[in-house]
């Protein structure tokens, strides 16, 4: 399958994640490109409007990846300024992960999760089931093995 994972880091955790489930799909014989979502100028959590320096295009991809951090309880404004203006996501399966610094239920992991599910359907994707991962200061290799599993477990869909 082809994939295409987009990816907002600004401290590098997700970043780190992505290039786990990057490697994890190759490895199963997928076909992956990343790409680093990289703004114009300083974002901040209520910038209610991102540009970017680099626009992906979703059109040749089967399913893409979006990840960013949590920002104030929510999903950072790159991510979703970037699915409003990513073009030909619609059709495509498209998940969406993040991390946060504390623990899902206070992280604001849901509503991020909430938010990013109503534009891709915005956008016309078939939305699958995001994943969460909290990574405190400190990610042990078993959480990140397991958020791993999970996202290609879900893309992949029975598919391997
Ligand atoms: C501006 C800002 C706001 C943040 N707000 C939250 C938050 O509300 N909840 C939370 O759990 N973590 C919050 N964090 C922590 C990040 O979500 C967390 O460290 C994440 O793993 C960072 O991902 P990155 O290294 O890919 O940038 C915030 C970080 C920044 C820089």
């Amino acid at each position: 399958m082809k994939i295409g994972v987009f990816v907002h880091s600004k401290t590098g955790n997700t970043a780190r994640l992505a290039l786990a489930v990057t490697h994890a799909l190759r490895e199963k014989g997928h076909d992956v490109a990343v790409e680093l979502l990289r703004p114009v100028g300083k974002v901040n959590p209520g910038s209610p409007h991102v540009e970017f320096r680099n626009l992906p295009d979703a059109t040749g991809y089967e399913a893409v990846l979006v990840g960013g951090p949590i920002w104030a309880f929510s999903a950072s404004p790159v991510v979703t300024s970037a699915i409003k203006q990513i073009p030909g996501l619609k059709g495509k399966k498209a998940l969406y992960f993040l991390t946060s610094f504390l623990p899902g239920p206070v992280s604001g992991c849901k509503r991020a999760q909430a938010r990013v599910s109503g534009l891709l359907q915005e956008a016309g994707s078939v939305v699958l089931e995001g994943c969460s991962l909290s990574w405190g200061l400190w990610c042990s290799k078993k959480r990140l093995d397991s958020a791993v599993e999970k996202i290609c477990a879900t893309v992949l869909g029975g598919a391997a």
